[in-house]
């Protein structure tokens, strides 16, 4: 009998998926347009003209997605909902439609003893709300709360795990700064710090609804995706180092030298007002007139306590002790990549974790996303050999695992992705499923990594035979 790296009792395996991503049916039954219908259909935004029209069709499919996920033994699925399915002007009136498709995926889910995490907003906002300014006014955290508002009423009785916001830094950044993703935008400074807080307003302003509104008592939590820092070293100068790096407005040369280059905050920007109710002094010094327009009540509205914090990690980034500080250790050529150019570094799961965990005494953390893209290939057997897949999460799983012996309350781990799909500006040229999608039929087939998966899930743990 080979060991295994035992998880805990009740350790929640899932995997992940977004609306925009594998739904499809974008203007079916009422749905109104989102913000990423608009950008796909812009010429020029997305890889080969690709759009998430069809997707992986999971709007009608959604039940084979189900079957598969009971073949595989996964028992906890998250995915999002389409806020212009439910509201397609953002606000005001409801689908029904869109209501029921979501009562359905539901009720597939629980009848195969699947239970829902959802996610509110993974970046699919009603156009209607961005001609309106989108995340630049406040208005729209307002709609947020309106919108999850809708979701705790129709759903939270047979639904009690709920995440606001997925990754609102890349929503900010990728979306409003950057323009590489909807709405495409390159607002200043200034506006990009009032979409960061409108961003936060609104996560929020979600958790309150479900608090006031949830048919039983939800768990609320957010999706974040910190800037990864890791030692360099196994030595303590670099352990203080990295940490030093995840959130000191100190660090200038740190900041400049990042990947990508130029982003104006750290970590403690994003997560000290959701858990310490306020902005970090210094930055906040050192923005001057960028500041955004806050309130001491909106303060309190953001840090009002969550269940869980999610949080998406992929790759991280090696510091080491400096002469004026922390320094980044650049990558060597060869350093191992994922197919989208990512570093594969698997001790990114395992500080990416137990660094903010630590820091603000979260006790409930549930990684709500962790994968990789490869080159996979379907073969003429009609399997796909997704090897480097098995081997990273082999190397993540391990890495994992040690933030149990500080006592990290870790409650989870969530593959992106099921399936395929839609992967944003990459078009669909990105292939990050444990399931491959073959877009001209639409048919799902386990890769060797779901079949991997499968036994993680069926042991509870990692066999470590063969592991390097
Ligand atoms: C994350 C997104 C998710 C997917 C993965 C690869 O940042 O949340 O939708 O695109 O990256």
């Amino acid at each position: 009998m080979s060991k295994i790296l035992k998880f805990p009792k009740d350790f929640k395996w899932g995997v992940a998926t977004a609306s925009y991503q594998i739904e499809g049916a974008w203007k079916k039954d009422g749905k109104g347009e989102s913000i990423w219908d608009r950008f796909s259909h812009t010429k020029g935004k997305i890889r080969d003209g690709h759009t998430g029209d069809i997707a992986c069709d999971s709007y009608h499919r959604f039940k084979e997605d189900v079957k598969v996920m009971k073949s595989l033994g996964i028992k906890q699925y998250r995915f999002s909902i389409s806020w212009p399915r439910i509201l397609p002007n953002g606000k005001g009136r409801v689908n029904e439609k869109g209501v029921t498709y979501y009562h359905r995926l539901i009720d597939e889910l629980l009848k195969n003893g699947i239970t829902p995490y959802i996610t509110m907003f993974h970046w699919d906002l009603p156009q209607k709300l961005e001609d309106e300014g989108g995340f630049r006014v406040k208005s729209t955290s307002y709609a947020f709360a309106e919108y999850a508002k809708v979701l705790a009423k129709r759903y939270s009785d047979k639904a009690v795990n709920w995440i606001t916001l997925n990754e609102p830094l890349a929503t900010a950044y990728a979306g409003y700064k950057l323009g590489m993703h909807a709405p495409g935008a390159k607002v200043s400074e200034k506006t990009l710090n009032q979409v960061i807080h409108n961003l936060l307003l609104s996560h929020g302003l979600g958790v309150l609804a479900l608090g006031a509104y949830g048919k039983q008592d939800c768990n609320a939590g957010i999706s974040m995706n910190p800037f990864v820092r890791m030692p360099a070293t196994a030595g303590s100068k670099d352990y203080a180092a990295a940490k030093e790096s995840w959130y000191s407005g100190k660090n200038e040369l740190l900041r400049r030298s990042n990947e990508p280059p130029k982003m104006n905050w750290t970590n403690g920007w994003w997560f000290d007002p959701l858990y310490l109710g306020k902005y970090p002094a210094g930055q906040w010094q050192e923005k001057k007139k960028d500041v955004p327009v806050i309130t001491a009540e909106e303060m309190k509205i953001i840090s009002t306590p969550t269940d869980f914090l999610g949080l998406n990690i992929y790759s991280g980034m090696n510091i080491k002790e400096g002469k004026k500080g922390p320094e980044i250790v650049a990558f060597k050529e060869n350093a191992p990549r994922m197919s989208s150019g990512g570093y594969i570094t698997p001790e990114a799961l395992y500080y990416g974790v137990r660094i903010p965990a630590e820091r603000y005494g979260i006790k409930n953390v549930i990684v709500t996303e962790n994968g990789s893209s490869c080159n996979d290939v379907l073969l003429h057997n009609g399997k796909v050999n997704d090897l480097a897949r098995v081997d990273f999460f082999k190397k993540y799983l391990a890495s994992l695992h040690k933030v149990f012996k500080h006592k990290i309350g870790l409650q989870g781990y969530f593959i992106w992705t099921l399936l395929d799909n839609f992967e944003w500006s990459a078009g669909y040229t990105e292939r990050f499923g444990i399931c491959y999608t073959d877009f001209p039929s639409l048919r799902r087939i386990p890769k060797a990594s779901a079949y991997f998966y499968k036994e993680v899930i069926k042991n509870n743990g990692l066999r470590l035979e063969n592991m390097k």
